[in-house]
């Protein structure tokens, strides 16, 4: 069994759609929900969910106070849902290649510092695009420029709004980010995407099957 630390800055929609989609799901566990924020709607969620959720601060992740917590709940994945804080450094090493986060866009276009939210999706308007979307991928040290597992698209029209571009990207997160968890997590990712498709409105890829587990292979010859 997996034990997965969810990490959560605001609403927490999509740890609330992760939770859900993995419950009655033995194979992965979700002990609790850390945010770096007291007030943040997702304590709500948890309470509801009937999961523990914890607020640190910004120093406890900066001190290794969070990183004790995490392995001596002996965590194996971290998936970042709307998490705004930069992963620090110590974290980053301990877990490589198992910190996942979802950007609300189409990496490595609008990521970045201060990339985040309604300002992602108000930048992709600004700049006229015909397409955005969503980018699951591993955490290293930089903002956003971690390799990407997998991207979804959806068409952005020249009348959407930054909030209907964000409803767009929404779905595409609660529809896609459980089943990519599921697979990074549980080592599956050689085979393809059940749910990927290409209907016209929405494109769904992956880098996850030729890269992951070949490296993990060639590390334990
Ligand atoms: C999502 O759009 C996610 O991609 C981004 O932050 C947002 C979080 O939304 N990183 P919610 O808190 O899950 O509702």
């Amino acid at each position: 069994m997996k034990n997965i630390a969810l990490l959560a800055s605001g609403s927490g929609s999509n740890a609330e759609n992760i939770i859900r989609y993995f419950r009655k799901d033995t194979r992965v566990h979700f002990p609790f929900i850390i945010s770096n924020k007291p007030g943040a709607y997702v304590h709500e969620r948890a309470k509801k969910l009937n999961i523990p959720s914890f607020f640190y601060k910004k120093e406890c992740f900066e001190n290794g106070e969070v990183l004790t917590f995490l392995l001596e709940n002996k965590i194996d994945f971290i998936v970042l849902a709307g998490f705004l804080l930069k992963i620090p450094l110590d974290i980053v090493r301990a877990y490589p290649d198992k910190i996942i986060n979802i950007h609300p866009a189409l990496l490595p276009k609008f990521g970045g510092k201060g990339m985040y939210g309604a300002h992602v999706h108000e930048a992709v308007v600004a700049g006229k695009e015909t397409e955005s979307g969503v980018t699951i991928h591993y955490v290293n040290e930089n903002y956003d420029e971690g390799r990407i597992i997998f991207q979804a698209k959806c068409k952005v029209l020249p009348t959407d709004t930054p909030e209907e571009v964000a409803a767009k990207v929404h779905e595409l997160e609660y529809r896609y980010f459980p089943e990519v968890i599921g697979r990074v997590c549980l080592d599956i990712g050689k085979i393809p995407f059940r749910s990927a498709r290409n209907d016209g409105d929405i494109t769904a890829t992956t880098s996850a099957p030729n890269t992951a587990p070949d490296k993990a292979s060639k590390k334990n010859r």
